[in-house]
């Protein structure tokens, strides 16, 4: 519907409750426990070590913090590339942990089983461009569709994930003709992440958007709040307060 009204759809990943509470109040429209959660909440260097558990984890506690948002929720690395039977097990424990849709990286391979799961009740949501399970096979988190041939690769991919019937494409780190090609080429809306300004809606991680992840800011990411520095402060200024016997204050304690 937005697409067709050509209102902006506007999706941010969320991993954990306390902040599922917030953005349940925001004007977002969806939100995604986007498989980066076992670089932003866990640590690791890329998302290739997401674990099915570690995504039902944080999907039931962002359903639980977040009672009215649409949520979305990624298939790990491998979960969905064993058997049909696995990977419909696997989307269920997403959907079971209080997702309302999957997403999953990359159409070769997957379009019978993005079928399937949608014939079953599972509305999925498909990812192509750069695909960070791809990592090691991509070499890098690189711009992708640069070339002629990559390009008409990506449009196809497109093309053929909707005829699979899936109800979006997020289209990740490539260049805005591209997208806007591709976006006026479905009827399903394309939600860019590094993908200039013609897709349908976007997508980012809520690190970046709050400005806490300083490690690395793609080109494509801008800091809404310098998160980083007002939590140091505001952790620093407790600090001090307790070394200087400032806080607890008498109002803070139970007298009896
Ligand atoms: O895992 C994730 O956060 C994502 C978004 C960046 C689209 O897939």
């Amino acid at each position: 519907e937005k697409k067709i009204t050509k209102e902006k759809i506007v999706i941010l990943t969320c991993y954990d409750y306390s902040t599922a509470k917030i953005l349940n109040e925001s004007s977002l429209d969806a939100l995604l426990i986007g498989d980066s959660l076992a670089m932003t909440m866990h640590g690791f260097k890329d998302t290739v070590m997401a674990t099915l558990l570690m995504m039902e984890l944080h999907t039931a506690a962002v359903s639980r913090g977040a009672p009215s948002k649409f949520i979305i929720s990624d298939l790990p690395f491998l979960s969905y590339r064993q058997s049909v039977s696995r990977s419909v097990i696997a989307a269920q424990k997403l959907m079971q942990a209080g997702a309302q849709a999957i997403k999953l990286e990359g159409a070769a391979g997957n379009l019978s089983l993005i079928a399937y799961l949608v014939e079953s009740g599972i509305p999925v949501m498909g990812h192509i461009g750069l695909t960070p399970q791809f990592i090691h096979s991509l070499g890098g988190y690189k711009v992708q569709g640069k070339t002629p041939a990559q390009a008409e690769r990506l449009k196809q991919d497109a093309l053929a994930l909707e005829q699979a019937g899936c109800f979006a494409i997020v289209l990740e780190c490539v260049p805005s003709l591209l997208a806007k090609e591709i976006t006026a080429s479905l009827k399903i809306a394309t939600i860019g992440i590094g993908a200039g300004v013609d897709t349908d809606g976007q997508v980012l991680v809520i690190q970046d958007l709050l400005g806490l992840n300083l490690d690395f800011k793609p080109k494509f990411v801008n800091h809404f709040l310098d998160g980083s520095q007002l939590f140091l402060k505001a952790v620093n200024q407790y600090s001090h307060s307790v070394k200087y016997k400032e806080f607890p204050r008498y109002e803070h304690s139970y007298p009896t």
